[in-house]
């Protein structure tokens, strides 16, 4: 199959090279001349473990080609697939479908033959009838198919979600356009992993439904988790005794700063508005998307009370500032909020992330960035742990405790415990929904 991808952000370069490594030749497209520049030098703009070598086996395989040239890379392909962005419109909440429909006026111009164009950006119910008026408005005459196929990809772990999906969702119209996709999914097909056809509308649907479903979790376990600080439950514990029905899950019932990264808190906001749209109270993801807001004051003031009241002149070491690990991701990260409130409040900040450096330098102006967190604890009054990454995992919490001015943790994603830190020679830990520990000073 020939494949032209349009748009080389996060979804549409994960999807495009998983493609050509399906064996199926493919063409990324992007306006952006340095991003193609940058991918034809054989570098990955993203961070994205495995995507690099992926990239090189399937470019020097012949399979994979980056372009500016739209025209040139529709022309006699099967499939059309737009991935450029949707961000949230300013203001109203709205998915902003503007370079979407671009795509598909441009794939309209350049296309000759028969060809399916796929929506694999997260759209409102309805946008691919839009895409397909819009296509047969622009060329009358074009003979094309519209099929909606929503990406389920997390970060960090995407080329795994790609190969082995829990499920592939293909919204088509026509026999003609369901038999392309299954082409084009022929090798995940022929190792049973399930493929599930339906209308566009459904297909749609299911992705808002699925993220709204993942973030209610969330911050049903954040909420769980608040009233567990009350009354001296542990969420852990509570968490593992849900997870273990199986109607439940264990999974996305860890408890925490709330969700952030490019899905959630965009595609929650976008549900909310559908149903206001079709005057459908969304009550549920209304509240999950306030809950999920509300929880970065309450960690705000949970540092505040480490800080015994006030963060001026306080030095603040904080591990961490990706929306979550395994990615350089920043969008609606926690610490986009909460190290702002520490600066703001006085503090000196110290920054340390594994990938995180590169965007966080913009983004969080006013802190200092460390290579390790043994530097970032140095004379530190408080440790605050923002983004479990696998490095923070296993620190040696004695030297940090002994290197601190004020040994105080706030583990805001319960890699630690109360007894590890008492142990290590702390004087206050605070975590999420599990009891504190606080020694008074002696
Ligand atoms: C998510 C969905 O998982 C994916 O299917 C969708 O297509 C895009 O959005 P991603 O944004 O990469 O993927 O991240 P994910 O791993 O799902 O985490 C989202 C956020 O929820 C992170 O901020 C994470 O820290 C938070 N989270 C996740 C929790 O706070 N607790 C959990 O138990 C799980």
């Amino acid at each position: 199959m020939k494949i032209a991808m349009i748009g080389t952000g996060y979804v549409g370069l994960v999807s495009g090279i998983c493609f050509s490594d399906f064996g199926h030749s493919v063409v990324c497209v992007d306006k952006d001349p340095q991003k193609i520049d940058l991918l034809n030098s054989g570098k990955v703009p993203i961070y994205e473990p495995g995507l690099d070598a992926l990239m090189a086996k399937n470019v020097a395989a012949g399979r994979l080609s980056f372009s500016q040239d739209l025209q040139a890379a529709i022309d006699g392909a099967d499939a059309a697939f737009i991935a450029v962005g949707t961000p949230t419109r300013r203001g109203d909440g709205h998915a902003d479908l503007q370079y979407v429909m671009a795509a598909a006026e441009e794939i309209a111009q350049a296309a000759r033959d028969y060809l399916v164009v796929v929506t694999k950006s997260t759209v409102p119910v309805g946008t691919n009838r839009q895409v397909k008026q819009l296509i047969r408005k622009t060329v009358p005459s074009l003979e094309f198919d519209v099929a909606s196929n929503p990406e389920f990809l997390r970060e960090g772990a995407a080329i795994e979600d790609f190969m082995k999906p829990d499920r592939v969702m293909i919204g088509v119209q026509t026999e003609r356009a369901a038999e392309v996709m299954a082409e084009i999914y022929r090798p995940l097909y022929l190792r049973d992993f399930p493929i599930i056809t339906t209308d566009l509308e459904s297909a749609e649907m299911t992705k808002y439904a699925a993220n709204a479903f993942l973030a209610t979790k969330i911050s049903f376990i954040n909420e769980i988790a608040a009233l567990c600080e009350k009354v001296g439950a542990d969420v852990k514990q509570v968490a593992k005794g849900m997870g273990m029905d199986n109607r439940i899950g264990s999974k996305f019932l860890h408890a925490g700063p709330g969700y952030g990264g490019s899905c959630f808190p965009k595609d929650t906001k976008a549900l909310a508005r559908i149903g206001q749209e079709n005057a459908v109270a969304m009550q549920i993801t209304e509240t999950v998307i306030k809950v999920n807001d509300e929880i970065k004051r309450r960690m705000i003031q949970k540092l505040l009370d480490l800080c015994d009241g006030s963060f001026k002149d306080k030095i603040i070491a904080v591990l961490g500032v990706t929306f979550k690990p395994n990615t350089d991701d920043m969008r609606d990260a926690p610490s986009l909020t909460i190290v702002p409130a520490l600066i703001g409040g006085g503090a000196k900040v110290r920054l340390c992330d594994p990938q995180g450096r590169h965007e966080g330098e913009h983004l969080l102006p006013g802190g200092r960035w460390v290579e390790d967190p043994y530097q970032a604890s140095q004379n530190a009054d408080l440790l605050v742990i923002l983004t479990e990454w696998n490095e923070f995992r296993a620190l040696d919490l004695k030297i940090i405790a002994r290197k601190m001015n004020q040994p105080k943790m706030a583990d805001l994603r319960n890699i630690y415990s109360a007894k590890d830190a008492r142990k290590a020679g702390f004087e206050s830990y605070d975590s999420i929904g599990r009891e504190p520990f606080s020694k008074e000073p002696s």
